[in-house]
């Protein structure tokens, strides 16, 4: 089996706050991430499968890469996250993020394929997801 992952990247604005919570501990929970800001994040896709042997890959990068263009980056890239319908009503986190481009990652690829997605929101803070 061979892991293969392409990187794509948008950037967008978002606001951390729980409508479960009260407005000071938003504040003090989110710190400045409860005021919208913005990020340049990055998203890797990685796939697991067997290397076909009538073309040596996987599945083809640009084709994957076209796939997370269409169902991903163009949903987000330069928008506010809070207001993307696929976001819509959820805590606009990494985590959040990877499991929602997972769901609309998966149901376009082979059973069994898409084993990670991972949101970078900053090169030290990233949070991946595996359909778990
Ligand atoms: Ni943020």
């Amino acid at each position: 089996m061979i892991e293969i992952t392409r990187r794509a990247y948008f950037s967008a604005s978002h606001r951390l706050h729980s409508p479960q919570l009260p407005d000071d501990q938003n504040c003090e929970l989110y710190g400045c991430c409860n005021a919208l800001h913005g990020h340049n994040y990055w998203v890797d896709v990685t796939l697991r499968g067997e290397v076909d042997p009538r073309t040596g890959m996987v599945m083809n990068l640009d084709h994957l890469n076209a796939l997370i263009q269409r169902e991903i980056i163009s949903q987000v890239d330069h928008r506010n996250l809070n207001d993307v319908p696929m976001l819509k009503g959820r805590i606009t986190t990494a985590e959040t993020l990877a499991v929602q481009f997972w769901n609309a990652l998966a149901p376009h690829l082979a059973e069994g394929l898409l084993c990670e997605v991972r949101v970078y929101e900053t090169p030290e803070n990233s949070a991946a997801y595996r359909g778990e």
